[in-house]
C-alpha cells in the first residue's frame, strides 16, 4: 500500500476520534528509525509515544516473542501461568527499593491505573483520589476523571470522585511564584488546603501522579516536591500511586521516574514501553496491601498475555544491560545541545527534562513566556518534512516531545539538532 491509499482509507473507515499529525504511514521500525510506506528514513525522536524504548525491531524482544508464541499465545489466570510469574518477579526486583513485590496485569496503561485506584480504595475504604492538574492518566472513566486537562473531559461529567491541587509547573507556576524552594513549596501547601477546604484528608485513598508529567508538557517537578508531598500524604494516611506509564522503563535514565525524588511509592502502574509496544498493563504494589484484596477481586481476560509478558521480560534484560545508564547520557548529552540551541533562538523558552524524556517549551516572548501553539505545530510538520518525529504537547500544545527509542545514536542526536537548528531559524524568516 501506498501512503496516500493508507489515508483515504482512514478518513473513509476510521472514527473522526483519530487525530493524525501528518500524512505519515510508516510500514516498519529499526532502533531509531522509521520507514514510511515509500522507503524514506526517519529518525524517531517520539517512538510512538514512549513505547519503544529498547528499540524498534529489537532481536531479543522478536527472539522471546517468537518463541513464547509458538508453545502458547495465553490462556486464563485461573490457571497458574509460569510467564506471569516470570514477569512478576523480575518486576519486584527492579521496584523503587525493591518495596513493590505484589503485581497485578491489564492490558493498557488506563486499566493498569483503574487498577490502582480499585485497590487503594478497596484497602483504605476512603472514597476519593487526588491528582494533578495537567496530568494524564488515560481514557477509562476513572484515569479520565483524574485527568487533569478539560480539553479531553468536556462534556463528558459528571466524573468519578477525584479532587485536584496545583501541578508543580515551575516554569510557569500556577499560583504565581517565581522560584522553587524559594516559593516553600507553596504548592504542596496548597494541597492542604484543598483537602482542608474540600473533602478531607481522611477521605482521600491515594494520590495519583506521574512522576513528571509528560502529556501536560514534559514537567520535571523540583528536587524535593515528592519528600514534601509524602510527608503531607503520610500525615493523612494516604497513599501514593505512581504512573510511570510514560516516564518510566529506563527513559530518564532510572528504571522509574519516581527514583529521582527519594521517595517510593506504595503503587506503581506502567504500560507502553514495558513490552516495547504489545499491550501490557502494570499494577505493582506493596505486599502489606494485598492482605485486604481477595482471590477474585479483579481479573482480566488477556491482561497479562503471554506475548506480552516475554516481551517484557526481554525488555528487562535490555534495559538492565546498560541501556538505561545509555539513557541518562544520551540524554545529557542531547539537553546540552538543546540548551545551546535555546542561547541562539529566542522562541525556545525553556528546555527541560531528564535523560530521554525532554521538552522545549516555545514562546512568543521569553518575558511573558506566552505559549507559541502555532509555531510548535509548524515545527512539528517542518521536522517532519526534514524526516524527523518529533511530538506535541503541554495544555497549550507549544511543547516539543522528545522521547526517542533509548537506542539513540550519538550521529542521530547531532543530525536532529542540526534540524532543529534549520528549522527554527527558517521561522525567524
Ligand atoms: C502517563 C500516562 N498514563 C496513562 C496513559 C494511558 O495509557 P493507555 O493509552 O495505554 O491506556 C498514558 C498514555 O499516553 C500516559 O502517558
Amino acid at each position: 500500500m501506498k501512503t496516500k491509499d493508507v489515508v483515504s482509507l482512514s478518513d473513509q473507515y476510521l472514527s473522526r476520534m483519530y487525530k493524525h499529525s501528518f500524512a505519515f504511514a510508516p510500514e516498519r521500525g529499526v532502533d531509531d528509525m522509521v520507514y514510511s510506506k515509500e522507503g524514506a528514513k526517519y529518525i524517531d525522536l517520539y517512538a510512538g509515544v514512549s513505547i519503544v524504548n529498547v528499540g524498534w525491531s529489537n532481536r531479543n524482544v522478536v527472539k522471546a516473542v517468537e518463541s513464547q508464541m509458538r508453545k502458547l499465545f495465553h490462556t486464563t489466570s485461573t490457571y497458574y501461568l509460569d510467564y506471569m510469574a516470570l514477569l512478576a518477579k523480575r518486576l519486584a526486583e527492579v521496584s523503587p527499593g525493591g518495596a513493590l513485590t505484589k503485581s497485578f496485569f491489564t492490558n493498557s496503561g488506563s486499566e493498569s491505573n483503574e487498577t490502582a485506584i480499585s485497590l487503594v480504595k478497596r484497602v483504605s475504604k476512603r472514597p476519593y483520589i487526588l491528582a494533578l492538574h495537567r496530568s494524564f492518566h488515560g481514557r477509562t472513566f476513572y484515569a479520565m476523571s483524574a485527568l487533569g486537562q478539560a480539553m479531553w473531559k468536556t462534556g463528558l461529567g459528571p466524573f468519578a470522585p477525584v479532587v485536584f491541587a496545583p501541578d508543580p509547573f515551575c516554569y510557569r507556576c500556577p499560583l504565581g511564584h517565581k522560584g522553587c524552594p524559594e516559593c516553600g513549596y507553596a504548592c504542596v501547601e496548597y494541597m492542604e488546603d484543598v483537602f482542608r477546604c474540600e473533602v478531607g484528608g481522611e477521605s482521600i485513598a491515594a494520590m495519583l501522579t506521574e512522576p513528571m508529567l509528560a502529556n501536560g508538557g514534559m514537567v520535571v517537578p523540583p528536587s524535593d516536591y515528592f519528600k514534601e508531598v509524602k510527608r503531607l500524604l503520610d500525615k493523612y494516611n494516604i497513599l501514593l500511586i505512581i504512573d510511570e506509564v510514560q516516564a518510566g522503563n529506563g527513559r530518564t535514565g532510572k528504571m522509574w521516574g519516581i527514583e529521582h525524588f527519594g521517595v517510593v511509592p506504595d503503587v506503581l502502574t506502567t504500560s507502553k514501553a514495558i513490552a516495547n509496544g504489545l499491550p501490557l498493563g502494570v499494577t505493582t504494589y506493596r505486599e502489606s496491601l494485598d492482605e485486604d484484596l481477595r482471590p477474585g477481586e479483579n481479573y482480566s481476560t488477556l491482561g497479562g498475555n503471554a506475548l506480552s509478558c516475554a516481551a517484557a521480560v526481554a525488555v528487562l534484560d535490555e534495559l538492565q544491560g546498560g541501556l538505561i545508564a545509555k539513557a541518562g547520557e544520551s540524554g545529557d548529552y542531547f539537553k546540552r545541545r538543546l540548551e545551546q540551541l535555546k542561547d541562539k533562538h529566542p522562541i525556545i523558552g525553556d528546555v527541560r527534562g531528564v535523560g530521554l524524556f525532554l521538552g522545549l517549551d516555545l514562546v512568543k516572548d521569553r518575558a511573558t513566556k506566552e505559549p507559541a501553539k502555532e509555531a510548535a505545530a509548524k515545527f512539528q510538520q517542518d521536522l517532519f518534512r526534514r524526516k524527523v518525529l518529533v511530538g506535541l504537547g503541554g495544555l497549550d500544545g507549544n511543547v516539543i516531545r522528545i522521547e526517542p527509542p533509548l537506542v539513540l545514536s550519538r550521529e542521530h542526536i547531532d543530525a536532529c539538532v542540526e534540524e532543529f537548528d534549520a528549522a527554527f531559524s527558517a521561522m525567524h524568516h
